[in-house]
């Protein structure tokens, strides 16, 4: 058989794992006990030499002592392969690069790394022709980068909408279904150890960016600097939002938006990528994406709409998509020549907020008097914006002051934030409640 002679000619891959936690110690329990089934797979065994950690003293259930090592130096420089799972930009930045120097392959899951020296770590590898791998590193069991990477590489990718961040998405879930406070429902998924140690990473949309500048360069063959990724998290959503948004068949989701734009009058081409909570359709197939679950909603030229959907997080699940890697990675020793090349040879303009074409839903607190809402409407008239939708009702017990909820037909970001502005500034406005974006349409 063909496998039997290709394990009893090709030696051991040595494989070197940098990091314990809790990524890591399911990744070498993996590749320990599918010791026999991955050699099949590969057509040679793949040896785990070592697992590189910062104390030797800490206590770690299910490694091998004789693996643990803190030399994470020697380690990487006796492997083929090195598997990065500690996270943080230092030391891992320089660990990754002394292994692509060599010669090594690599994968890794870091993608606030990926998102801030990407490019840098790509040019390493291809400099020696080896690899980086990193499909754990967006929405974790989650295939979508190998995707974008290999099965989509012949199409034109024209949008692609994710939900990337699951402890965000656990958050909005509960106040949709059950009506809680952002407060609590945070308190809950903090309990439930969903949150980052920073929450920040998490509910202010930095973790969603981080994984959005990676999936847009990809997606348009395009360096994405994380800086030019437009963010905003979700610690401005309202349980009166999300109560509208429910009233009306609409939910709350944090969405990591890559798209390419076209030319038009105020500019040239170029693509947008951004971090907003918007209001989707419940209809849409990322409305019903619920819990802490990931979703990646891609729509490209020929391929049409596809979505990829799973557990965005978990030891578990990332380890999945770090032995997938692995297996690429250890097939490609086995049977020799380039893997795969990342181009950006598009490389569009990465375009600002302003040029974006979508829809707000503002609530508003008005005096209720005559005329007022003319002047309200004059205000949008004024910025172009042409107005889709007004509800209005009363507030509290106050006969006074009414509410408005105001939905618009699409226009520029730039024009809709102007009226927002404006409305800010009106005297017959006595506050703008919320506004938030409509995608999914
Ligand atoms: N903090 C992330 C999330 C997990 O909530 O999805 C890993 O990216």
């Amino acid at each position: 058989m063909g496998k039997e002679s290709n394990l009893s000619e090709y030696r051991p891959i040595r494989v070197a794992l940098l990091g314990a936690g809790s990524v890591g110690s399911e990744v070498a329990r993996l590749l320990l006990e599918q010791k026999s089934e991955l050699a099949a797979r590969v057509g040679a065994e793949l040896e785990l030499i070592g697992v590189a950690v910062r104390d030797l003293k800490t206590k770690r259930n299910g490694f091998p002592k004789e693996l643990l090592t803190t030399d994470a130096e020697s380690l990487i420089l006796g492997a083929d392969i090195v598997i990065e799972v500690m996270g943080g930009l230092q030391p891992a930045k320089d660990y990754i690069l002394l292994a692509l120097n060599s010669g090594s392959d690599v994968i890794t899951a870091n993608k606030a790394l990926l998102a801030t020296h990407g490019s840098e770590l790509f040019n390493a590898a291809e400099q020696v022709g080896a690899q980086l791998y990193f499909e754990a590193s967006v929405a974790a069991a989650i295939p979508i980068i190998r995707p974008l990477r290999e099965s989509l590489a012949g199409d034109r990718v024209k949008r692609i909408m994710g939900i990337v961040n699951g402890s965000t998405n656990y958050i909005l879930d509960r106040m949709d279904k059950s009506g809680i406070t952002l407060e609590a429902a945070m308190k809950e998924a903090t309990e439930l150890g969903y949150l980052e140690a920073d929450p920040s990473l998490d509910v202010d949309g930095y973790d969603a960016a981080q994984k959005a500048a990676i999936l847009a360069s990809l997606a348009f063959h395009t360096e994405v600097p994380l800086e030019k990724v437009y963010r905003e998290g979700i610690t401005g959503v309202t349980a009166q939002q999300i109560a509208a948004a429910k009233r009306d068949g609409f939910v709350v989701k944090l969405l990591a938006i890559c798209e390419f734009i076209e030319a038009d009058d105020s500019g040239s081409e170029g693509v947008s990528v951004r971090v907003y909570p918007a209001l989707v359709p419940r209809s849409h197939p990322l409305g019903s994406v619920d819990g802490a679950y990931n979703a990646v909603f891609v729509e490209a030229e020929a391929a049409g709409r596809l979505m990829f959907y799973g557990s965005g997080a978990g030891g578990t699940q990332t380890a999945s998509a770090i032995l997938g890697d692995v297996v690429s990675a250890a097939k490609r020793h086995v049977a020799g020549g380039p893997g795969l090349a990342d181009s950006i040879h598009a490389n569009f303009e990465v375009l600002d907020m302003s040029r974006v074409k979508t829809r707000y839903v503002i609530q508003l607190e008005v005096k209720d008097q005559p005329g007022v809402l003319a002047k309200i409407a004059s205000l949008f008239a004024e910025h172009g914006v042409s107005i889709e939708t007004v509800e209005q009702g009363v507030l509290g017990l106050s006969l006074q002051t009414a509410s408005l909820e105001i939905g618009t037909h699409v226009a520029s970001d730039a024009a809709l934030a102007g009226v927002v502005q404006a409305l800010k500034s009106n005297d017959a406005v006595q506050a703008v409640s919320s506004f938030i974006r409509v995608e999914g349409l």
